[in-house]
């Protein structure tokens, strides 16, 4: 949520900066804007090709911040785009948060005469560094920071000391790149990846001071600290489209291979079991768990609730979903033997990131199923699983969601082959999640039906999404794809709640999509198919190839292959995911950057 990039080194800021962005852009892109000392700031609204197209001749100047923002105060207008400049206009400030206490800092500040351009919260920091300056600016920005509460990842840069930029972290990622004719700072690795592999994370109350072949990271509080440089394992190739219209059609059809790194080395075929090294060292504690409580945010908690009635249906192990917003707030009353378990992509969620500060406070076992490798929550928590799903660039999640699902299959069958399932069942599962992702290949060879469906349900102005046991989160993630990339309204229930008040909404311009697969409540989906039909709504359902029946109760079917229960939501979510894509490219919409939203939610 907001992106912050930096560069100090021997190249001309501005081209590197302007790059740095477009890779940061999935984190808000309300607004943008790039400052380089000597120069006024350039801002534009929108996207960063609206800023790029304000550098017809580019500006002169080797070091320089940048930010693109999610609008959390103030509308998303150029004079509220960052970097924001303190009151002399010689020191400006990029930032990645939210300052809780600017009203109050803003009222001390208007009262010594100090004036705003912005409604930002930003702002109030920027003029603070700026009455706080004498001569030395890691210490006006420590000093100010001294008296913020709230959230931030912030770059800070000054005409009087344009060889270096000051950063600090509390909340919100930062990452400074080691580059060979520079030194960059951003929120994301994958901003980085096109200059160095080589970074330094910061964690939350450090600074530092960056220079063109230097850093020194110290504590808010002055004191140095030493830190070795880690490498990214990433590839540029995995932050570009690669030949395709959108990053969100790349992401899907990356499927098969996310499925096979997600699973890479990780089952023991002759024996039915499965291995996850990273917990290793909590393992017994795990499997003595008598109680486990998932947390997520998004389709990472819809992805929880999948693994809830995985790991209930199989492993027999009680199992609970709360939302990261909620999580943290209430009372929550775990046993000693309680484990947490949270679900995220970008493990930043700042939510999510309060929900695993949260239960260590209480002494509980946390664990993450992360994607996002070096991120605080994959850092913050005791042990986890990563996704290995690659970075995810378009907003609404695809990929990783398939990965966490992955990951569920995999964690249930751990525990399940612990607490009493069968060497046959064991090896029935992980040779079928084995061959998964060639049966997937292969189903996304052709998906014009889905293309000829999306044409015919684009028009609708509302649907309803229904499934139940494995496929009601399924529903309810459907919907919000739905949701998140056409705009379309879409709700999402339990089939058998339907007929308790949401049933009243339907008629023949509400369509549902019914998700069908041939399971053990195959039955219970049909009644609920007949009784919407009663209604006339027009009924589009998911079902497993094979089901001759289906296509006389719906008037449209998208057919997946029919595989092992644990492994139909994964299989069935896929044509959902197209669904929304492809009605999103039929309204003519952005579908990799859907209004109003961002992709990794920092802010609380
Ligand atoms: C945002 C994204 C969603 C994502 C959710 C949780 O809302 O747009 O796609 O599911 O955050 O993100 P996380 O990174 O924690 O999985």
């Amino acid at each position: 949520m907001c992106g912050i990039i930096g560069y100090v080194g021997s190249r001309t800021a501005v081209p590197i900066l302007l790059d740095g962005l477009r890779t940061l852009e999935y984190r808000g892109y309300d607004s943008a804007g790039i400052y380089v000392p000597g120069h006024s700031p350039v801002k534009a609204v929108g996207p960063i090709d609206n800023l790029a197209a304000k550098f017809a001749e580019s500006i002169p100047g080797t070091t320089g911040i940048a930010h693109t923002r999610w609008a959390t105060h103030g509308a998303p207008t150029e004079a509220n785009a960052h970097p924001h400049l303190d009151m002399s206009g010689s020191i400006a400030l990029a930032h990645n948060g939210i300052i809780e206490n600017f009203r109050e800092l803003r009222e001390g500040l208007i009262s010594q005469g100090i004036k705003f351009d912005s409604e930002t919260d930003t702002e109030v920091l920027a003029k603070l560094i700026g009455t706080l300056y004498q001569g030395d600016l890691l210490k006006a920005v420590q000093d100010s920071l001294s008296l913020v509460r709230g959230t931030y990842g912030i770059i800070v840069t000054s005409t009087h000391h344009s060889d270096k930029i000051v950063t600090a972290r509390l909340g919100s990622p930062v990452v400074i790149g080691l580059g060979i004719d520079g030194n960059l700072i951003s929120s994301d690795p994958s901003a980085l990846l096109a200059h160095t592999k080589d970074v330094v994370y910061l964690e939350d109350g450090e600074c530092a001071v960056v220079t063109k072949d230097a850093y020194e990271i110290l504590t808010l509080k002055g004191k140095r600290l030493t830190k070795t440089p880690e490498t990214v394992e990433l590839e540029v190739e995995a932050v570009q489209k690669q030949g395709y219209d959108h990053f969100m059609l790349k992401e899907i059809f990356e499927i098969p291979e996310v499925i096979e790194n997600t699973i890479r080395g990780r089952q023991i075929l002759s024996k039915g079991k499965v291995k996850l090294g990273g917990l290793d060292g909590v393992f017994s504690k795990l499997t003595s768990a008598s109680r486990l409580m998932i947390v997520g945010c998004g389709s990472a908690y819809y992805a929880g609730q999948v693994g809830r009635y995985l790991l209930e249906e199989y492993a027999g192990l009680p199992t609970e979903v709360e939302l990261g917003s909620e999580y943290r707030y209430k009372r929550n009353l775990p046993d000693k033997e309680s484990a947490v378990i949270v679900v995220t992509q970008s493990g930043e969620t700042a939510d999510t990131l309060a929900s695993v500060r949260s239960a260590k406070e209480q002494g509980i076992l946390t664990l993450g199923i992360v994607n996002a490798v070096g991120s605080t929550i994959a850092r913050e928590t005791e042990a986890g699983i990563y996704n290995h799903a690659g970075p995810e660039i378009a907003v609404a999640s695809t990929k990783a969601f398939i990965s966490q699902l992955t990951v569920f299959v995999l964690l249930t069958v751990l525990l399940a082959r612990e607490r009493g399932m069968s060497l046959e069942e064991g090896k029935k599962i992980v040779e079928e999640l084995n061959n998964l992702p060639d049966l997937i290949r292969k189903y996304l060879k052709n998906t014009s039906d889905i293309k000829t469906v999306a044409k015919k349900y684009a028009g609708y102005r509302d649907a309803m999404f229904i499934g139940r046991k494995f496929h009601a989160p399924i529903a309810y993630e459907g919907s919000l794809k739905l949701k998140e990339v056409t705009y379309i309204h879409a709700e999402a229930y339990a089939a058998g709640e339907l007929k308790h008040g949401s049933i009243a909404m339907l008629d023949e311009n509400f369509p549902i999509v019914a998700l069908v697969p041939q399971d053990d409540v195959y039955e219970k989906m049909i009644s609920n198919i007949e009784e919407v039909r009663a209604r006339k709504a027009p009924v589009l359902a998911i079902a497993t190839k094979g089901d001759k029946h289906i296509s006389e109760v719906a008037d449209d079917v998208l057919f997946v292959p029919k595989v092992h229960p644990i492994l139909q939501p994964i299989v069935s979510t896929i044509p959902l995911q197209l669904l929304a894509y492809y009605i999103g490219v039929e309204k003519g919409l952005n579908v990799d950057r859907p209004r109003n939203l961002a992709k990794s939610v920092t802010v609380e």
